[in-house]
């Protein structure tokens, strides 16, 4: 068997010009402040995609570089700032931030309203009781990619292996609304293949380069990669980009499976702008679009 491969490039896409279409009719332009601190070689690409998309889907784009000794003061203030500023809609504080600065602190500082992350405790529990909030880029992205290949994933047996607050926590949370059987699976899990190999649908964002194997695969089952790891390619001296799960051999079991890079990667973009949008409609009082 073959897998069908979810294309999250295309999916993406379509998001971002339906962000763009309804902004256009919004009244108000939707406006996305990035806070980079310091120089990351990988956020600094981060943001300026997020920046570049952001601009691409006509939404205004601040963008605020700090250099790495900035005092934890300094960056609360600019958040300050930014949240009292009614041109920005969204603030988004690239992690990781240097060690000296308490992200938690910094999340915390952030309006609600603003948190396009939905890093925010508010915006956490919002989403653990159900309730409308701001939530997670990637994890949106991994439901609206599952959503491609099942109408509704009531009733699936989903295993979401990995339990960080950004992607696993979330994603699970999401599923759980979807009414799917959620297992949380981690390095501390026993008989993990087992556990995965149960799955309809399989979420794998550990970061671990193709730790998933192909007899961790149920047949047809739906596997959604948030992994992207850096590992050395055929060529010596250059690198490639693989997922948590090993692709090839997956694929071959899998009914359905996202591509590294190609699948939730794109996504992450596209429903950090559709957060934006839902911000800025929310500070004009009207209804926001659903995706
Ligand atoms: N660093 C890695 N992923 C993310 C993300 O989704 N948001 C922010 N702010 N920083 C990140």
């Amino acid at each position: 068997m073959s897998a069908e491969i979810i294309d999250g490039k295309a999916l993406a896409e379509t998001i971002r010009a339906r962000v763009a279409d309804e902004a256009k009719k919004l009244g108000l332009k939707p406006g996305l402040a990035a806070v980079l601190v310091g120089d990351n070689p990988a956020s600094q690409v981060y943001v300026r995609n997020k920046v570049k998309q952001t601009e691409e889907a006509g939404l205004l784009s601040f963008e605020h570089r700090l250099p790495d000794a900035t005092p934890e003061a300094d960056l609360l203030k600019l958040v300050e700032k930014l949240n009292a500023d009614p041109s920005v809609h969204g603030i988004l504080v690239q992690l990781p931030l240097p060690d000296h600065i308490d992200p938690d602190l910094v999340i915390r500082a952030i309006d609600p309203m603003k948190d396009v992350d939905g890093f925010h405790p508010l915006n956490v529990g919002r989403l653990g009781i159900g309730q409308d909030s701001l939530v997670p880029c990637t994890p949106q992205g991994c439901i609206l990619l599952a959503k491609t290949v099942h109408t509704s994933l009531e009733g699936l047996d989903a295993v979401v292996l990995g339990r960080s607050n950004i992607v696993g926590k979330p994603v699970a949370q999401l599923l759980i609304q979807e009414s799917a059987t959620v297992t949380v699976a981690h390095s501390k899990t026993r008989d993990l293949d087992e556990v995965c190999a149960r799955a309809d649908l399989l979420v794998a964002a550990v970061g671990r380069a193709e730790l998933v194997k192909r007899h961790w695969i149920k047949p047809g089952a739906t596997v959604i990669d948030v992994g992207i790891n850096r590992v050395a390619g055929s060529v010596p001296g250059k690198t490639k980009l693989v997922g948590d799960v090993a692709f090839a051999d997956c694929s071959e079991v899998a009914g359905a499976i996202t591509p590294v890079p190609g699948g939730v990667g794109p996504m992450t973009i596209a429903c950090l702008l559709a957060n934006t949008l839902k911000a800025a409609c929310w500070a004009a009082g009207k209804p926001a679009p659903r995706f």
